[in-house]
């Protein structure tokens, strides 16, 4: 069985989750959802980014022990996960003995390499607000920012990482794999970022300074930089170096936004692992941003955060996940607002697939209450609505192997539209008060062909909306879809089944209360 190892970023546990967040787990789960499927055997690593001085900082201003207060968030992070019903297999947080071993281990090793050496750092450097700061960031009349306080020169020594040795092998293994990151434009960004000189990587602070990080092996006045700590997670996860760490390494895609691409994961990241002598991910799958209505990034530090837990209350895990999943073309940036979540939940779920399977339930329960009859009429109709799934299934099949979820989705929701473009042709709840006997069996078709087309549409449904895609399969008597080995043929396999009751599914939103 082929292993296919998949993994998020971990986020930084210094602030509450957001939109951004849960969408990295949603199209995370979305890709190993379909390689289930499809009959890979799938490892999906998310998790927690718990050192580092924000992190220290905020445990602080909260009056807490850094360790206690990323207990807390994970806990936090957790209950999205739940509730977003994300299906990884690992949880790591960079505060597990796990991984601070193979970090530390790492760090030894490179270090006894000569891959790793102690420099001098001149600087300015900020007391209030504890960082270095750039020359460029100084007033017009030479003073600086408010916000930095006193700023003062100083010499600081701390570890440095050879990175800038291996400039030139990093470009010429992104020309030999021009699908390292995905989608292409953007390792286009990385080569174009290679064409100036890059610095070797500082990977220490000193514990003066910042306290809360992984501790140097050979050198205990100094924590490690957050970066390099954070991006060894995939692989520590992997129980790297002991034996049966190869059972998923090397991943096959690390699911990341853009804004973490250059440095951290095309430059830092391939590097370390070239140093360490470990094979390099197959892929950097990158995604864009979700931006609130209007243009501006979604973040906690510009306060126009949407939590998606209250998200997820107030409609299901499944309609957010199909906003989250039909509204972003993974290549680009996409907006987010109320009122695009309930043009989606309204037009897509509630006014065509809800539609379509309270039409069907209700027509079936009246005329074919003892089981669902035979599709014993092809005609023009029937044939077009079957050739309309053989494009569709060919299709989205394809979307799905391309990360194109926005257009599977827009696929199987107009395949839905036929089926209920279909059924307003037919019209069997006109033929359910005709005495004739073509009536009857055309009446018995059209039940038929919707309830073979909803079975087929609400398979490619599965990786998206898990719990609707499964509870439409029990309505049709069906059981939850583990494969799509054999579930995607037209057939007449629903013939003779009961279906299940009328429901709503995607109930209308109440209106916001009167103030
Ligand atoms: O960067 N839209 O953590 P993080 C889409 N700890 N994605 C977004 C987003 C938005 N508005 N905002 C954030 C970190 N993201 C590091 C990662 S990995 C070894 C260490 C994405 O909490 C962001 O691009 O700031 C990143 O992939 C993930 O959320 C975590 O962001
Ligand atoms: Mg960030």
């Amino acid at each position: 069985m082929k292993h296919f190892y998949i993994t998020t970023a971990i986020d930084y546990a210094n602030g509450s989750l957001h939109i951004g967040h849960a969408y990295e787990k949603v199209l995370t789960d979305v890709i190993a959802r379909y390689r289930r499927l499809m009959g890979d055997q799938v490892h999906y690593l998310t998790g927690l980014d718990e050192h580092g001085q924000k992190v220290q900082q905020k445990a602080a201003s909260e009056g807490v022990e850094p360790q206690a207060f990323v207990d807390n968030v994970a806990v936090m992070f957790g209950e999205l996960i739940e509730k977003l019903n994300i299906s990884n297999d690992d949880f790591i947080r960079t505060t597990q003995p796990r991984h601070k071993r193979i970090v530390q281990h790492i760090l030894q090793d490179l270090y006894d390499r000569g891959e790793i050496y102690q420099g001098e750092y001149k600087g300015y450097y900020s007391v209030r607000q504890e960082q270095f700061v750039a020359e460029k960031e100084r007033n017009e009349d030479g003073s600086w920012p408010e916000l930095y306080g006193e700023v003062v020169e100083l010499v600081e020594k701390n570890y440095y990482f050879r990175l800038s040795k291996y400039q030139d092998w990093l470009i010429e293994f992104l020309q030999q794999n021009p699908d390292f990151v995905l989608p292409n434009f953007r390792q286009k960004q990385v080569l174009e970022f290679l064409k100036e000189p890059i610095n070797d990587l500082c990977i220490t602070r000193p514990k003066e300074r910042l306290s809360w990080g992984i501790p140097m092996p050979f050198d205990e006045d100094y924590v490690t930089y957050v970066w390099f700590d954070a991006l060894i997670n995939y692989l520590s996860a992997t129980g790297w170096p002991e034996e049966g760490w190869d059972r998923y390494w090397p991943a096959d895609y690390h699911v990341i936004g853009k804004d973490i691409l250059v440095p951290a994961h095309s430059i830092y990241w391939p590097i370390m692992l070239h140093a360490m002598q470990v094979p390099l991910p197959k892929h950097l799958l990158v995604h864009g941003w979700w931006l609130a209505q209007g243009g501006s990034k979604i973040s906690k530090s510009a306060g126009n955060a949407v939590d998606p837990l209250d998200f997820i209350d107030e409609f299901s895990a499944d309609a957010f996940r199909y906003f989250l999943t039909r509204e972003m073309n993974v290549a680009q940036d996409s907006e987010y607002s109320r009122e695009l979540f309930l043009a989606r939940y309204n037009g897509d779920l509630g006014n065509n697939l809800g539609n379509l399977v309270s039409r069907l339930l209700n027509m079936a329960g009246k005329n074919c209450a003892d089981g669902l009859p035979a599709a014993t009429r092809n005609d023009e109709p029937e044939q077009n609505v079957k050739a309309h799934w053989e494009k569709t299934r060919e299709e989205v099949l394809n979307f799905y192997e391309e990360f194109q979820f926005h257009l599977a989705m827009e696929r199987v929701m107009s395949f839905c539209s036929t089926l209920n473009n279909y059924l307003e042709l037919r019209q069997p709840w006109k033929l359910a008060k005709s005495d004739k006997p073509e009536d009857r069996e055309t009446l018995n078709t059209s039940l038929a062909v919707v309830a073979e087309g909803l079975r087929l549409a609400t398979v490619f449904l599965k990786p998206v909306m898990p719990t609707i895609a499964d509870r439409i399969q029990e309505l049709l008597g069906q059981p939850a879809i583990d494969t799509w080995e054999d579930r995607l043929d037209w057939g007449n396999r629903l013939e003779g089944q009961v279906l299940g009751a009328k429901t709503i599914l995607f109930p209308r939103p109440q209106p916001p209360a009167e103030s």
